[in-house]
């Protein structure tokens, strides 16, 4: 499948600005609309994600971020393999609404394409899920999750297959690898909006 389909595929696929994802979300969650979606969809991002995070984050108390958590399916995800601190960041007011209670232990209004309030090495470890895609969370956001990762941090992200290369994700990947930031322990590409006939690519890193 080439990118040139992937682009048409959902209409949010065709914003490009923040402020129109903004918008799009506002209306998204009316009724819980984005759920019904996700779930009619079939989308498996969230469980592809954990169940690779959780064969290499074997510590169930670590201090997670789920950065892009949305209306919070990855945090049940994550609570269903026994993770228990997680802290949701989302830069979508009406998506953190969605979030059923006891899910994180913290929830954030932030914008992932700048610079993040955290310090350095404040996370154990980083999930990312459904956020790198057409008009939403740019490559260079990884710059700054490796930053507040810990060192030897896991980070595990999702990136939508039509915009992989388009929005040069391929070079940054390399480029984080050759400048030693982070290892890669594994990439390949795994179904994402199954209906929809999308793929992404499932990552999972180390920070050096
Ligand atoms: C497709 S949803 C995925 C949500 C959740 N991670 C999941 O897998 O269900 C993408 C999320 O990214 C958020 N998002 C988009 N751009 C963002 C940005 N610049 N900063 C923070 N969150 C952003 C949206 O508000 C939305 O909740």
């Amino acid at each position: 499948m080439n990118t040139k389909d992937i682009d048409n595929k959902i209409p949010i696929y065709q914003l490009d600005s923040k402020e129109k994802v903004l918008k799009y979300y506002i209306n998204w969650t009316k009724k819980g609309e984005y759920n019904k979606n996700m779930i009619s969809w079939n989308y498996q991002a969230p469980q592809n994600t954990v169940k690779l995070f959780d064969k290499h984050a074997p510590n169930k108390d670590i201090n997670i971020l789920d950065a892009g958590c949305g209306s919070g399916l990855v945090g049940i995800e994550l609570q269903k393999f026994g993770y228990t601190k997680i802290t949701g960041a989302d830069f979508s007011q009406e998506m953190l609404d969605l979030i059923p209670n006891n899910i994180y232990h913290q929830l954030e209004l932030i914008d992932l394409n700048e610079k993040l309030k955290y310090e350095d090495n404040f996370f154990d470890a980083i999930t990312c899920v459904g956020t790198f895609t057409y008009g939403h969370v740019k490559a260079n956001a990884l710059n700054e999750l490796i930053r507040i990762l810990k060192k030897k941090g896991l980070i595990c992200f999702t990136i939508n297959e039509g915009i992989y290369k388009k929005y040069q994700f391929d070079l940054k990947i390399k480029q984080l690898s050759d400048d030693k930031l982070w290892d890669i322990i594994d990439i390949s590409k795994c179904s994402y909006i199954v209906n929809k006939e999308i793929e992404a690519w499932l990552c999972i890193a180390k920070k050096n």
